[in-house]
């Protein structure tokens, strides 16, 4: 698998770029606001629906533009696959192999892609939600049946909580709950599994890099003592107060722990950075033991971000992995990760020479 074309239109200062994409490493120069953050943007876009930077996608589309186009073609064991999106301001629309795909969310499927950038810290130091997006992704990538079961959820979900807002009786609101729980425990199971597998691919990983212990705990959004099931038919009560479903998956939380303290409070800002970067490294490895899949990997110039120990640190084990490297730069020497199969450099939006 991997990216090997890409062609960008009207993607914020990108007006009409193409390139041919290395299947090991790629390498992006160029000065600030030049957009090489933006091609890794539109790259992005394409394997997983949405951007890193804005959850509007409107806010991608060129000043005076109607839309951007992001069209990438990536190979698989099957063979090439194109991959479209274009986002207007009031929707994005997802092309599979010439077709209208059925959402944005299959993308996912057919272009694994994980990235590294400045704001990577975030990972440890915002709310749940990131988390669990991060544990979604990974799970689906390894589990594929798992987006089904949670797309179902979500449907029964926001049934549940529409007949909760509109004050319907507790049986009208308890009429969703065997599907929540059906769907629910599914999504449960495969998040604990996986969060297990990611513990023990991460430990190695950040004891090398940062000398820590590292400890992952899924909370599954409910009390521990109780079944999903219980706790939604506790929570009835207060549930139909509130008009809100205030248990099961959706309030899930990975708590992230070294050294026997909480990630988010104890740890620098270098070193969240440094324990974010290697969660996802550790994803990326997951995906390659357990599928035969190529994954890619964005880094958004990382020698800007660490300092040369920790840098080289993280170098030494991206040099393991089988993924393809898409690596942006401010400076045109870089050459900590070796020589780039193809490079580019970029000026206002545009391929230079
Ligand atoms: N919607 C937009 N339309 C046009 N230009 C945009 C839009 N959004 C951002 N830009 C501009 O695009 C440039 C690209 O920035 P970026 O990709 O972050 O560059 P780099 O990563 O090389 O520093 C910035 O100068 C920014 O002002
Ligand atoms: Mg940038």
């Amino acid at each position: 698998m991997g990216l090997r074309r890409l062609e960008v239109t009207d993607l914020r200062c990108l007006r009409a770029v193409e390139f041919e994409i290395d299947p090991h490493y790629t390498l992006i120069s160029g000065a600030n606001g030049s957009g090489k953050t933006s091609v890794l943007e539109a790259i992005y876009f394409l394997g997983r629906g949405r951007s890193f930077r804005t959850h509007r996608p409107a806010r991608l589309i060129r000043t005076g533009c109607e839309r951007f186009i992001v069209f990438g073609e990536v190979e698989s064991q099957h063979g090439v696959l194109a991959l479209g999106i274009e986002g207007t301001a009031e929707r994005l629309r997802a092309r599979i192999g010439g077709r209208d795909a059925a959402s944005v969310a299959e993308l996912a499927s057919h272009f694994p892609v994980q990235i590294i950038d400045p704001d990577i810290h975030q990972l440890i130091e915002l709310g749940p939600a990131v988390r669990r997006r991060l544990i979604d992704w990974g799970v689906f990538h390894v589990e594929p049946p798992f987006l089904l079961s949670w797309q179902r959820y979500r449907q029964a979900l926001a049934q549940r909580n529409a007949a909760l807002r509109q004050r319907q009786s507790a049986s009208l609101v308890g009429a969703w709950d065997p599907e929540l729980v059906r769907t629910g425990d599914v999504v449960n199971d495969a998040r604990l599994r996986y969060v297990a597998r990611l513990e023990t691919m991460a430990q190695p990983l950040i004891e090398r890099l940062l000398g820590m212990k590292l400890e992952l705990r899924y909370r599954s959004g409910w009390p521990s003592e109780l079944t999903f099931d219980e706790a939604l038919r506790m929570q009835l009560t207060s549930d139909r107060e509130r008009g809100v479903t205030q248990v099961g998956p959706h309030r899930a939380e990975l708590v992230v722990r070294v050294d026997g303290t909480a990630a988010r409070e104890h740890v620098s800002r270098g070193q969240q950075k440094l324990l974010a970067a290697a969660l996802a490294i550790a994803q990326l490895r997951l995906l390659e033991s357990e599928t035969p899949d190529q994954p890619t990997l964005l880094l958004d110039d990382p020698a800007a971000e660490l300092d040369s120990e920790h840098l080289s640190g993280l170098i030494r084990e991206l040099r393991t992995l089988r993924a393809q490297l898409i690596v942006t730069t401010l400076d045109p020497v870089f050459t900590a990760l070796g020589e780039p199969g193809r490079r580019f450099s970029l000026q206002h939006g545009q391929v230079g020479p």
